[in-house]
């Protein structure tokens, strides 16, 4: 540990997507999820964070593309500087410099890399040397699906029960490696419910909650027991029912609330038509409008094509298994 001024320390971490998704908190304020969850790391979508500690600085600074923030996120960032404060001991406050590399309008979740690499970039000035455990339950307070893009490849996100067990584990070795994810941009405006305040209203008001938890379990357990049996038919269903079980939390909530629209529903029935063609391909959707298609390398650019027809080549992009936190 260390008290020492202007320490700086760049961290770069890529976003994941969820195959079966966390929604739903049991400790809002630790962010402990009720169930466990799991997802891949992507190659294509990054997010590269400078943290600087200096004791010249009045107050933390934040700066995302080039752009000064001082609205929420900014306190959210704030928040979380002052509990890396908090482990570290340093009282410095701190600039922080963030790029988001994630092609223009992809319309993909930032906060999952955004929180992973300020919780790397930040733990290494503030001169705590974290394991990557430990990193993954500080990401992990940051936001929670940051946890998850500590790690490369596939990662499951175990709920543990408190804030020391509750962190991210790679899955070693799997047998399934061929897999390719096309994420077609539906819409970039900004969410209006976002999905932190989904997940709160779907865990107090949906009546079918209680089920969700049970059923992700079994979900988990036969989702890892595909990756290690190399069956992407099984992968790519259980993924896609996950999904629409989540989207159903919204659905029986009160208010309800959706996030497809038109073009979501078009994108999915795509999915299914390529499907009953012979192309394999499954669909995942998170708190958002945007489809992301599974699929394998050998039907990769049949989906790219037929999607760049329908919503213009801009509008998709291809990725593949990505690496997990790397310090510059
Ligand atoms: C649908 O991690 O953004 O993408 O913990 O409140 O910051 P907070 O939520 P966040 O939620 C991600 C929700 C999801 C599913 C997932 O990534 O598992």
């Amino acid at each position: 540990m260390t008290t020492s001024s202007n320490n700086s320390a760049t961290a770069l971490a890529h976003t994941n997507i969820a195959l079966i998704k966390y929604w739903g908190k049991k400790n809002a304020d630790l962010i402990i999820p009720y169930t466990g969850s799991l997802s891949l790391t992507l190659d294509q979508f990054y997010t590269k964070t400078q943290v600087s500690f200096d004791r010249q600085l009045e107050q933390d600074t934040l700066l995302i593309n080039e752009q000064a923030v001082t609205d929420k996120s900014w306190q959210r960032v704030h928040d979380f500087l002052n509990l890396v404060r908090q482990q570290s001991g340093i009282t410095e406050n701190a600039r922080v410099i963030s790029d988001n590399h994630v092609p223009t309008a992809a319309g993909l979740a930032s906060s999952a890399s955004a929180f992973a690499a300020l919780a790397a970039a930040a733990s290494k000035a503030s001169g705590m040397d974290l394991n990557e455990r430990d990193l993954s339950r500080l990401a992990r307070r940051g936001s929670g699906s940051a946890c998850r893009s500590i790690y490369g490849g596939f990662v499951e996100w175990q709920r543990g029960s408190d804030d020391t067990d509750s962190y991210a584990v790679p899955i070693e070795n799997p047998n399934l490696k061929d897999i390719r994810i096309v994420a077609l941009t539906i819409e970039t405006h900004q969410k209006p419910i976002s999905s932190r305040q989904g997940m709160e209203r779907s865990v107090t008001t949906s009546p079918y909650y209680p089920t969700w938890v049970k059923v992700v379990e079994s979900d988990l357990k036969e989702i890892k027991s595909a990756i290690s049996q190399n069956d992407f038919a099984k992968f790519g269903a259980i993924s896609e029912f996950n999904a629409m079980r989540m989207h159903a939390l919204t659905l029986s909530a009160n208010p309800d609330f959706l996030y497809f629209n038109g073009m979501t529903l078009d994108a999915m029935n795509e999915v299914k038509r390529l499907r009953h063609a012979g192309v394999e391909c499954y669909y995942t959707v998170d708190a958002g409008p945007n489809v992301k298609v599974i699929c394998q390398t050998k039907n990769v650019d049949t989906i790219a094509n037929t999607f760049s027809k329908i919503l213009g080549p801009e509008k998709v992009t291809v990725a593949k298994p990505g690496p997990g936190i790397k310090y510059l």
